[in-house]
């Protein structure tokens, strides 16, 4: 599918897990934007543009001074702010001696950053799961997993449970589904895609854990927040106990977080974690969690793949299934922010 050619920037994106930024320099890239990320004394995160406007040195190669950086090449230093506050050998500062420095929230073990207009980050929430600060949840921290493709490439796989019976079989899938239509659902705050596999053996993941000995009732609801959230809730349920009327306590159940890093054009970030409504033992949430890495390292491979082959002179037009409403769906709401930022009408916004 066509990539658009900018990226929304009035959102939150992950920018790092926060057991990843401490007392050190962070560098990241965002948006194609480098950043460097630290704590202050206090514990507060700051981020700023990877670069100083001297000389245009990377302020992550220079030293965190208090709460300043001091830049490794002639000793500028900027305040978490990205105010200058030494040059050395000269007293005068000038009004431009600045480095960009953008909001960060911290939420769900994650360093949320906001690229666009920073007056409107004041007012626009994290994104935020209830059941991760639920006592009677668990909640389980994943990876950063890199992916070398479009981060909207990612975004359609996570508005698409079609795959799983295809990509997932040893984890996530069963052939039981291949055949299920896949229904969609535009909502005010989200994009909401699902299907129901009813009467069947239970998923290889839920087989090992979930402890089922007949068949049952298996859901899935993959929830995309645009630009670059997607939380999938997925799980079964004995055939028979009312799953699908809404009684699902008596199954197990997971939100499988992605919460993704738009790198650049090319490349992006895959931020995962679950939040499950039945404890494991360390041994097994690290079993679970390896499954999930095999599950989420087959997507990566078949996403770097089709990145490759987009990328091919000549390539022709993908064509359209009933399977693709709802990605081209997530498609236009990322279109549509774009347009409301920059004025700019993109091709799939205008589409039918
Ligand atoms: S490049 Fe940073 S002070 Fe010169
Ligand atoms: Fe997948």
């Amino acid at each position: 599918m066509t990539a658009p050619a900018a990226f929304a920037r009035n959102a939150w994106y992950p920018a790092a897990w926060s057991r990843d930024v401490g007392r050190g320099l962070t560098a990241r890239k965002v948006l194609g934007e480098q950043i460097v990320l630290y704590r202050t004394e206090d514990g507060r995160i700051a981020a700023l543009e990877d670069m100083c406007p001297h000389r245009f040195a990377p302020l992550s190669m220079g030293k965190l001074k208090g709460d300043a950086i001091e830049c490794g090449y002639h000793g500028m230093t900027f305040d978490g702010g990205g105010r200058c506050v030494r040059i050395p050998g000269q007293p005068i500062i000038p009004p431009n001696a600045k480095a960009r420095s953008y909001p960060i929230r911290e939420n769900m073990g994650l360093a949320w950053i906001w690229m666009g207009d920073p007056a409107l980050a004041a007012t626009t929430p994290v994104y935020d799961l209830a059941e991760y600060h639920d006592t009677n949840w668990s909640s389980v921290e994943g990876d950063a997993l890199a992916i070398r493709c479009h981060y909207l490439s990612l975004a359609d796989n996570l508005c698409d449970p079609a795959h799983v019976s295809f990509v997932h079989l040893s984890t996530l899938g069963s052939a039981a589904s291949e055949d299920i239509p896949v229904q969609h659902e535009k909502r005010p705050d989200r994009l909401v895609t699902w299907r129901w596999i009813m009467d069947s053996p239970a998923i290889p993941l839920f087989q090992k854990f979930g402890k089922f000995t007949g068949h049952v009732d298996r859901w899935h609801y993959y929830h995309y927040h645009a630009p670059s959230i997607a939380v999938i809730d997925f799980g079964s349920a004995p055939t028979g106990t009312g799953a699908p009327e809404g009684r699902r306590d008596n199954g197990i159940q997971i939100h499988a977080c992605h919460f993704i890093t738009p790198v650049d054009e090319t490349s992006c970030i895959d931020h995962w974690l679950y939040v499950k409504n039945f404890p494991t033992d360390a041994l097994t949430t690290k079993a679970m969690s390896d499954q999930f890495r095999v599950a989420f390292n087959e997507d990566k491979v078949i996403l770097e793949a089709i990145q490759r082959n987009e990328e091919l002179p000549n390539r022709r037009r993908p064509i359209r299934l009933a399977i693709d409403a709802s990605p081209m769906q997530m498609r236009r709401m990322v279109d549509q922010m774009i347009e409301a930022e920059t004025g700019i009408k993109s091709e799939s916004s205008t589409a039918a």
